[in-house]
């Protein structure tokens, strides 16, 4: 699997982050702030090659458009989805919440179309609207599935706050065969991730997993307390939070750990090469 740029994945936030600026400070669902994100990340994609299709949620309190990127490769029936919300709350820029995860996603896609390699099952990319408001912009997109198209996607990988500053290495459903490439490569760089535990039904994998779709997701931690144990095995301050900017104004481009994210971003680039890309030579 390639090895992702985290500079590039940080440019991307320094980009989500002048449109928080620009628009009031946020980029919740339903405002200027979210259209401008979707608009920067849209661009992006249909310039390296995606069919890109933005999807309004109708279901979501604060209107907004989903975003949804299919690389075209791949049988359409056997498909992996990589999703990550793109709002924020109103309170602040959302930059760790959830700029950290819509940009490994954005700079993993980059980096598929550039390598363009011959793909085994199709990847989609998603970006949700209305996550803050109880994932309802995931929840919307998976109610709009036929049962053919629920029953194509063969796992869902969720992105939700990928750089947090005082970091843990959490993997939701860490023992499933969804969970396995997730969880080999951080075992690869020897983090022991644990459960996430206080990730649980709270983010989009959640409308997934509801469908009986197998899910799994990365997430460096919220607003919970690093133990003692975890600051021995990962670094970072015991008995402080993960992200001592959960939901708040200060949760900027100054918030996040690049290390944390970088490990993310390469691990989404693992996943995606292992459960979608062939093993024969690459196009180009
Ligand atoms: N889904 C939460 C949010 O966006 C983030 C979160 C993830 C909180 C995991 C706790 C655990 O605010
Ligand atoms: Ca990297
Ligand atoms: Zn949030
Ligand atoms: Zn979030
Ligand atoms: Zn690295």
């Amino acid at each position: 699997a390639p090895d992702i740029s985290v500079a590039n994945v940080q440019a991307h936030l320094a980009q989500l982050y002048t449109v928080a600026q620009q628009n009031g400070g946020t980029r919740q669902a339903g405002t200027s702030g979210y259209t401008a994100s979707l608009a920067y990340v849209k661009g992006k994609l249909q310039a390296a090659g995606y069919s890109v299709t933005e999807q309004s949620c109708t279901g979501c309190t604060n209107r907004g458009n989903n975003l949804i990127a299919d690389w075209p490769g791949g049988p359409t029936d056997q498909v992996v989805m990589f999703g990550a919300h793109l709002d924020s709350v109103s309170a602040g820029p959302g930059i760790n919440d959830n700029g950290s995860g819509s940009s490994s996603l954005l700079e993993n896609a980059l980096v598929l179309a550039q390598q363009n390699p011959t793909m085994a099952k199709h990847v989609r990319f998603a970006w949700w609207n209305g996550e803050e408001q109880g994932m309802q912009g995931s929840q919307f997109y998976v109610s709009q599935l036929g049962s053919a198209q629920r029953g194509a996607i063969k796992a869902y990988y969720n992105f939700d706050m990928v750089g947090s500053t005082n970091a843990g290495y959490f993997i939701n459903n860490i023992t499933s065969s969804a969970a396995a490439p997730m969880k080999e490569y951080w075992d690869s760089l020897n983090l022991r991730p644990e459960e996430n535990i206080e990730g649980q039904g709270r983010s989009d994998d959640y409308s997934f997993q509801q469908a009986g779709i197998p899910t799994s997701a990365y997430a460096t931690g919220a607003d919970a307390i690093k133990t003692a144990a975890q600051a021995t095995k990962w670094g970072g301050t015991a008995n402080r939070s993960y992200d001592s900017c959960y939901h708040q104004s200060c949760d900027t481009t100054a918030n996040i750990n690049a290390t944390a994210l970088d490990r993310s971003a390469d691990g989404v680039a693992y996943t995606l090469w292992k459960t979608a890309v062939g093993t024969t030579a690459p196009a180009n």
